[in-house]
Order: structure tokens, then C-alpha cells, then sequence
């Protein structure tokens, strides 16, 4: 059943009349345009659909949209501010730590989420809060790299 559901995405006020069972990644994706959101597993498994909903990182493809009425999204779209890449986007293409690029936005708001818990976390605490973040490309030592010279930027 469809129903109006309110939020908050990348800044802007967002309403839908859509069924609240669709999943916040298909919603992303299909009705909203919203394409840096990825389709990895569907099972909450790799973290290519991670967005932000209230500063946390969470897994899109598990999510009804129904419950994030109410709530403020960011997805990777939204991250750059006025054509200034984020500090994470930039160590991202510094470090060289992407390579098709699939995983990428999954990892760059998961670390977002983990930047705001914690600005400066350890290399330690970096490699376990990115550990359920699957990349098939195996940038996985770039990737902490770029978050860790993001954290020193801070
Ligand atoms: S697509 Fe959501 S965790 Fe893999
Ligand atoms: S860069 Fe290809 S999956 Fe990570």
C-alpha cells in the first residue's frame, strides 16, 4: 500500500507517495536517480549500499523507507559541498584507493560514520570499523590509507 512518506535527503526536504516495504536503496536508485548507492549482495552482507540516516552509517538494502520518515539521508551525492570534494573523496583519490570503483561510496560514507564517532581513531580501530566493507578490487590497504590521512586532516 502506498503511503507519503518525509524526509530529509542531501539537504533537501523529500516527499514520496510510494510503497513503505521498498527498500531506501531501490528508492534511491529507481525513484530518486540517486546511482552512487550500489547493489552489491541484497543481504546486508558488503556494504556497497551504505548512505548515512542520522549521522549513522547504515545498510540500504535492509532498510524500508517507510522508517526513515522523519529522518535525515546523505548519500555519496550529497557529500561534496559547492563543488569542494570532502576531505575523505579527495584522500580517496589521492591514495589511489579505488580501482572499479564499486565499493567505493559504501566505503566513504562507512567511514564518514566512523570519522564522526571517532575523528581520530587508530589504524587499528580504522581497519575494524571497515571490516564488514567488502572490495572485490582488493584496495583494501589503500582504502585505509586514505582514511586514515583524512582523519590527520580533521
Ligand atoms: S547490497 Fe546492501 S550490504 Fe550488500
Ligand atoms: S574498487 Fe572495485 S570493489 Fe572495491
Amino acid at each position: 500500500m502506498k503511503e507519503t512518506i518525509t524526509f530529509t535527503l542531501n539537504g533537501q526536504p523529500t516527499s514520496l507517495n510510494i510503497d513503505g516495504e521498498r527498500t531506501l536503496l531501490w528508492v534511491l536508485r529507481t525513484e530518486l536517480g540517486l546511482t552512487g548507492t550500489k547493489f552489491g549482495c541484497g543481504e546486508g552482507l558488503c556494504g556497497a549500499c551504505t548512505v548515512i540516516v542520522d549521522k549513522e552509517a547504515v545498510r540500504s538494502c535492509q532498510v524500508p523507507v517507510k522508517t526513515i520518515a522523519g529522518k535525515e539521508v546523505l548519500t555519496i551525492e550529497g557529500l561534496a559541498q559547492a563543488d569542494k570534494l570532502h576531505t575523505l573523496q579527495e584522500q580517496f583519490i589521492q591514495h589511489d584507493a579505488l580501482q572499479c570503483g564499486f565499493c567505493t561510496p559504501g566505503m566513504i560514507l562507512t567511514a564518514y560514520a566512523l570519522l564522526l564517532r571517532k575523528p581520530h581513531p587508530s589504524r587499528e580501530e580504522i581497519i575494524q570499523g571497515m571490516d564488514d566493507n567488502l572490495c572485490r578490487c582488493g584496495a583494501h590497504k589503500r582504502i585505509v590509507e586514505a582514511i586514515e590521512s583524512s582523519s590527520k586532516k580533521r
